[in-house]
Protein backbone atom coordinates (compact mmCIF):
# COMPACT_ATOMS: atom_id res chain seq x y z
CA UNK A 1 0.00 0.00 0.00
CA UNK A 2 1.06 3.74 -1.08
CA UNK A 3 1.88 5.66 2.26
CA UNK A 4 3.54 8.91 3.62
CA UNK A 5 5.92 9.30 5.92
CA UNK A 6 8.08 12.19 7.80
CA UNK A 7 11.84 11.73 7.72
CA UNK A 8 14.28 13.90 9.64
CA UNK A 9 18.04 13.97 8.62
CA UNK A 10 18.77 15.20 12.27
CA UNK A 11 21.04 18.43 13.20
CA UNK A 12 24.18 15.78 13.72
CA UNK A 13 23.96 14.61 10.29
CA UNK A 14 23.56 17.97 8.71
CA UNK A 15 26.51 18.96 10.87
CA UNK A 16 28.57 16.29 9.70
CA UNK A 17 27.87 17.08 6.08
CA UNK A 18 26.14 13.43 5.25
CA UNK A 19 22.71 14.96 4.35
CA UNK A 20 23.76 14.23 0.87
CA UNK A 21 24.59 10.94 1.44
CA UNK A 22 21.40 10.13 3.52
CA UNK A 23 19.25 11.70 0.55
CA UNK A 24 21.24 9.80 -1.89
CA UNK A 25 20.10 5.95 -0.01
CA UNK A 26 16.47 7.29 0.36
CA UNK A 27 16.39 7.96 -3.71
CA UNK A 28 18.39 4.68 -4.07
CA UNK A 29 15.90 2.82 -2.12
CA UNK A 30 13.26 4.56 -4.59
CA UNK A 31 11.09 6.78 -2.42
CA UNK A 32 9.50 9.39 -3.94
CA UNK A 33 10.60 13.11 -2.18
CA UNK A 34 7.70 14.89 -1.95
CA UNK A 35 8.45 17.58 0.48
CA UNK A 36 11.79 18.91 1.74
CA UNK A 37 12.92 21.76 4.08
CA UNK A 38 15.79 22.81 5.68
CA UNK A 39 14.68 24.03 9.12
CA UNK A 40 16.19 24.78 12.41
CA UNK A 41 13.79 23.93 15.23
CA UNK A 42 13.01 26.11 18.13
CA UNK A 43 12.57 24.66 21.72
CA UNK A 44 8.94 25.07 21.20
CA UNK A 45 8.84 23.25 17.99
CA UNK A 46 11.14 20.51 19.03
CA UNK A 47 9.31 20.16 22.17
CA UNK A 48 5.20 19.94 20.01
CA UNK A 49 7.29 17.15 17.75
CA UNK A 50 8.21 14.72 20.49
CA UNK A 51 5.48 15.89 22.86
CA UNK A 52 4.61 11.81 23.34
CA UNK A 53 7.91 11.75 24.81
CA UNK A 54 7.81 14.23 27.44
CA UNK A 55 7.49 12.20 30.05
CA UNK A 56 11.03 10.51 28.98
CA UNK A 57 14.33 11.15 31.02
CA UNK A 58 15.55 12.16 28.21
CA UNK A 59 12.88 14.91 26.80
CA UNK A 60 14.75 17.64 27.71
CA UNK A 61 18.48 16.78 26.25
CA UNK A 62 16.61 15.35 22.91
CA UNK A 63 14.73 18.69 22.54
CA UNK A 64 18.17 20.36 23.47
CA UNK A 65 19.69 18.54 20.24
CA UNK A 66 17.09 19.00 17.80
CA UNK A 67 17.51 22.79 18.48
CA UNK A 68 21.61 22.80 17.79
CA UNK A 69 21.34 23.33 14.11
CA UNK A 70 19.38 22.84 11.35
CA UNK A 71 17.91 19.82 10.23
CA UNK A 72 15.93 18.85 7.08
CA UNK A 73 12.28 17.35 7.01
CA UNK A 74 11.01 15.34 4.27
CA UNK A 75 7.84 14.06 3.24
CA UNK A 76 8.27 10.09 1.43
CA UNK A 77 5.93 8.29 -0.67
CA UNK A 78 5.93 4.56 -1.46
CA UNK A 79 5.31 1.22 -1.31
CA UNK A 80 5.04 0.61 2.57
CA UNK A 81 7.09 3.45 3.17
CA UNK A 82 6.85 3.46 7.03
CA UNK A 83 8.07 0.33 7.91
CA UNK A 84 10.49 0.31 4.98
CA UNK A 85 12.17 3.92 5.68
CA UNK A 86 12.52 2.50 9.52
CA UNK A 87 14.30 -0.35 8.30
CA UNK A 88 16.36 2.02 6.19
CA UNK A 89 17.17 4.26 9.37
CA UNK A 90 17.98 0.96 11.53
CA UNK A 91 17.65 0.27 15.18
CA UNK A 92 17.34 4.05 16.94
CA UNK A 93 20.89 3.41 18.76
CA UNK A 94 23.43 2.88 16.21
CA UNK A 95 25.23 0.01 18.54
CA UNK A 96 22.17 -2.19 17.90
CA UNK A 97 21.73 -1.13 14.36
CA UNK A 98 22.30 -3.48 11.58
CA UNK A 99 25.29 -3.04 9.19
CA UNK A 100 24.44 -1.12 6.53
CA UNK A 101 21.54 1.05 7.55
CA UNK A 102 21.82 4.76 8.14
CA UNK A 103 22.12 4.92 12.00
CA UNK A 104 24.97 2.31 12.04
CA UNK A 105 26.51 4.28 9.50
CA UNK A 106 26.74 7.76 10.49
CA UNK A 107 24.69 8.25 13.95
CA UNK A 108 26.90 9.03 17.10
CA UNK A 109 24.65 8.01 20.19
CA UNK A 110 20.82 6.92 20.70
CA UNK A 111 20.05 10.99 21.09
CA UNK A 112 22.42 12.40 17.84
CA UNK A 113 20.77 9.11 15.69
CA UNK A 114 21.37 10.95 12.41
CA UNK A 115 17.73 10.17 10.86
CA UNK A 116 14.16 10.05 12.28
CA UNK A 117 10.78 8.34 10.90
CA UNK A 118 7.42 8.38 11.58
CA UNK A 119 6.94 4.88 13.60
CA UNK A 120 3.06 4.32 12.85
CA UNK A 121 0.31 5.72 10.18
CA UNK A 122 -1.21 7.51 13.16
CA UNK A 123 2.58 9.25 14.05
CA UNK A 124 2.88 10.21 10.24
CA UNK A 125 -0.64 11.68 10.70
CA UNK A 126 0.43 13.85 13.08
CA UNK A 127 4.09 14.46 11.94
CA UNK A 128 3.30 15.34 8.19
CA UNK A 129 1.11 18.47 9.06
CA UNK A 130 2.82 19.10 11.89
CA UNK A 131 5.83 20.75 9.29
CA UNK A 132 4.10 20.97 5.73
CA UNK A 133 0.71 21.75 4.46
CA UNK A 134 -0.93 19.91 1.80
CA UNK A 135 0.20 22.30 -0.68
CA UNK A 136 3.66 21.94 0.28
CA UNK A 137 3.39 18.32 -0.93
CA UNK A 138 4.80 17.46 -4.66
CA UNK A 139 2.92 14.22 -5.62
CA UNK A 140 4.06 13.32 -9.37
P1 LIG B 1 13.62 9.24 17.04
O1 LIG B 1 13.41 8.07 16.17
O2 LIG B 1 13.63 10.60 16.45
O3 LIG B 1 12.52 9.20 18.21
C1 LIG B 1 12.73 9.68 19.50
C2 LIG B 1 14.15 10.10 19.71
O4 LIG B 1 14.52 10.17 21.08
C3 LIG B 1 15.09 9.06 19.15
O5 LIG B 1 15.04 9.05 17.76
C4 LIG B 1 16.40 9.49 19.77
O6 LIG B 1 16.95 10.65 19.12
C5 LIG B 1 15.91 9.89 21.14
N1 LIG B 1 16.10 8.81 22.13
C6 LIG B 1 15.44 7.64 22.17
N2 LIG B 1 15.86 6.91 23.23
C7 LIG B 1 16.79 7.65 23.85
C8 LIG B 1 17.59 7.45 25.01
N3 LIG B 1 17.51 6.34 25.73
N4 LIG B 1 18.44 8.42 25.36
C9 LIG B 1 18.51 9.56 24.63
N5 LIG B 1 17.77 9.82 23.52
C10 LIG B 1 16.93 8.86 23.14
Amino acid sequence: MTERTLAIIKPDAVAKGVAGQILSRIERAGFTILAARLTRLSREQAGGFYAVHRERPFYASLCAFMTEGPCLVLVLEGDDAIRRWRDLMGATDPAQAAPGTIRRDFASSIEANAVHGSDSPASAAFEIPYFFSALDLCPR
